[in-house]
């Protein structure tokens, strides 16, 4: 395939960005989207030009990071999938792919498609941990019984990997489906109830304080995410933190 790409390049932080036209030649289907941006990369390289920077790491669906927005969605046009387990055969001979960064003022532009997510690791810290005592008097999981549908359904919230297309998606940049899965997957089970309180208080304040948008309920963050997280966890945090005010 023959491709025209219209790229999203910024020096850093403080420069502004623009979109540079790139034309890339003989792309395999059989490519996976940033194996194509590799290829670039190298024509770039051997040319003496800035490769386009860009976030990954696992290439395998699992770390979250290979988050760009594919004409204009986040992680491309199929369903289910990370940037990175995209395949090229989802574009055909002569398209026009525009690629830029997410989108959102939390998510701040670091250079080209890199963006700074550590707003969702500052959210983690209020709150998405347990302080069950692990050093060597642990209980046996057995001995406490969990309801099989919480746990497949603490399960599914658990893996949510942090990508941020949900924000990226959403028209007010908001973080409540990703919070909402990382308070989900404690809340559900007998282990996370201990700090529950504390916990949904905590990382709301701090998804607010990061400057996320407001849920209106449009529902595009679910249609978007890459692992199938449901609204049902959103409809779950709110319960919560209703619930969690009053006692506060
Ligand atoms: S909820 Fe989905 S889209 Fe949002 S961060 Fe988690 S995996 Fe990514
Ligand atoms: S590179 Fe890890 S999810 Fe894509």
């Amino acid at each position: 395939m023959n491709l025209t790409l219209k790229i999203w390049r910024q020096e850093d932080a403080q420069s502004k960005g623009k979109i540079v036209t790139y034309k890339i030649d003989d792309v395999s289907p059989d490519m996976s989207f940033l194996d194509m941006i590799d290829m670039l990369n190298e024509q770039l390289n051997n040319k003496g030009e800035d490769p386009v920077a860009f976030d990954h790491d696992c290439r395998e669906g699992i770390c979250g990071s290979c988050s760009l927005q594919i004409n204009g969605e986040p992680h491309g046009p199929d369903t289910g999938v990370t940037t990175c387990q995209l395949h090229m055969r989802m574009f055909k001979d002569g398209d026009t792919i525009f690629i830029e960064p997410f989108r959102a003022k939390a998510f701040p532009v670091i250079k080209d498609l890199i963006v700074d997510r550590s707003a969702f690791d500052r959210i983690q810290h209020a709150g998405g941990f347990i302080s069950i005592n692990t050093s060597g008097n642990t209980v046996d999981a057995n001995a406490i019984p969990v309801n099989k549908h919480n746990a497949d359904m603490a399960f599914d919230a658990a893996t949510c990997i942090g990508c941020g297309a949900c924000v990226a998606a959403c028209k007010n940049a908001s973080a409540m489906l990703f919070v909402s899965a990382k308070v989900s997957q404690f809340a559900l089970l007998p282990q996370g109830r201990i700090e529950a309180t504390d916990r949904v208080l905590n990382m709301v304040r701090q998804m607010d304080d990061e400057g996320f948008g407001n849920c209106t309920n449009t529902g595009a963050c679910e249609i978007e995410c890459p692992k199938g997280i449901s609204l049902e966890n959103i409809a779950r945090m709110n319960r919560e933190y209703l619930s969690a005010s009053l006692k506060g």
